[in-house]
């Protein structure tokens, strides 16, 4: 951090606001109270700094004071306490070159030999007055470290040769685009984004509430409520495959007892007549999968279930109040006849890459 100083002979006697200025003065100085007026010190400085070409001198701290009816000192240690207002003329391009530790690491020391080598020593202002520097804390842009700041706008993953370049062109005149100098967007990663790349995560196709492994199929309070036998405890019993039978009472995959409802009918037809059941919106390829082992093939075999059918197959799955929820048989129903729903035109265009990976 550089010492800082007024320049007390370099900004005069005098400084007035520009006229365009005095709207903004009352926009802020609105926004507090009569008697609070000095909380609008940050911003007029700011302001005024703005009106005397980047930087504040005496008589314009002064006037700020006079504005706000503040004692002249605590006008100038606002000033001084806050890098963002500089107290000695600068260039036209004013570059803030982060120091702070993670831009230090990330190669700050070799920014500031480019620094002084284009521009000069701290606050030296170049000699056709477009360039000057300093060394600031951090500006909160670590994860795109080393990074400066010129004028109001941050220049971010620098290497010596592209703060180089960027000085060149300023320094000619030309305009360079602010932001990160490599291949990325803001702070993601370089070269494009490397997580949450599925388009399926933005387009409502996962919406359904998701189920929680082996969840309880329902309170025994409830389940005695609605006169059913209580649903069983998860156990560590042995896996079994389901078996193609009208039970009530099978082993499942998650080794508990099914004892709600009642099993739907399984049926057994040539793999070429299977319906693609994740056409249904709520069916995934695991839930296929899934009820394929049941022997439940077709829509038709869906939009014929009964309410008890639902309880079993919803306990089953462990997904209780889902199938109601997506409404599973009128889709069935629609597609059981031919028709289409707006769900199974989306599936059948391929614009649902989860109907056809494995994400249940
Ligand atoms: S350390 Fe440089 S921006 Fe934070």
């Amino acid at each position: 951090m550089a010492l800082r100083r007024f320049d007390l002979e370099a900004g005069g006697d005098t400084f007035a606001f520009k006229p365009e200025t005095e709207e903004k003065i009352a926009f802020w100085r609105g926004k507090y109270p009569a008697e609070k007026q000095r909380s609008a010190v940050i911003p007029m400085l700011w302001l005024a700094q703005k009106d005397n070409n980047g930087w504040l001198s005496e008589p314009a701290m002064r006037e700020v004071a006079d504005r706000l009816e503040m004692p002249y000192i605590r006008v100038y240690e606002v000033a001084t306490f806050y890098t963002m207002f500089r107290l000695q003329p600068v260039g036209k391009y004013h570059v803030q070159l982060c120091g702070t530790t993670p831009c230090q690491l990330r190669g700050a020391e070799k920014l500031k030999e480019v620094c002084q080598k284009e521009i000069g020593d701290i606050m030296y202002v170049t000699d056709d007055g477009r360039l000057s520097w300093e060394e600031v804390e951090c500006l909160g842009a670590c994860v795109n470290a080393p990074m400066v700041q010129i004028n109001d706008d941050y220049y971010e993953d620098l290497t010596p040769e592209t703060l180089s370049q960027i000085l060149g062109k300023l320094k000619n005149g030309v305009e360079v685009a602010p932001g990160p100098q490599i291949d990325r967007v803001n702070s993601a990663p370089e070269g494009g984004a490397t997580t949450l790349t599925d388009p399926s995560l933005f387009d409502g196709s996962r919406n359904s509430v998701a189920t929680l492994p082996n969840l309880p199929s329902a309170e025994p309070a409830e389940a005695e409520a609605a006169g059913k036998p209580e649903a069983a405890a998860p156990t560590n019993t042995k896996r079994e495959e389901p078996v193609a039978s009208n039970t009530k009472t099978t082993l499942i995959d998650t080794g508990k007892k099914v004892e709600t409802g009642e099993r739907p009918a399984a049926v057994t037809i040539d793999p070429a007549s299977y319906d693609d059941l994740k056409r249904i919106k709520g069916i995934g390829p695991k839930n296929e999968d899934a009820l394929n082992e049941l022997g439940i093939y077709t829509f038709k075999q869906i939009a014929e279930w009964t309410p008890e059918n639902v309880d079993w197959v919803e306990d089953f799955m462990s997904f209780p109040g889902r199938i109601e929820r997506e409404d599973w048989i009128a889709q069935a129903k629609t597609l059981a006849e031919g028709g289409e729903t707006e769900f199974s035109k989306r599936v059948d265009a391929g614009d649902v890459p989860s109907s056809q990976e494995d994400e249940d």
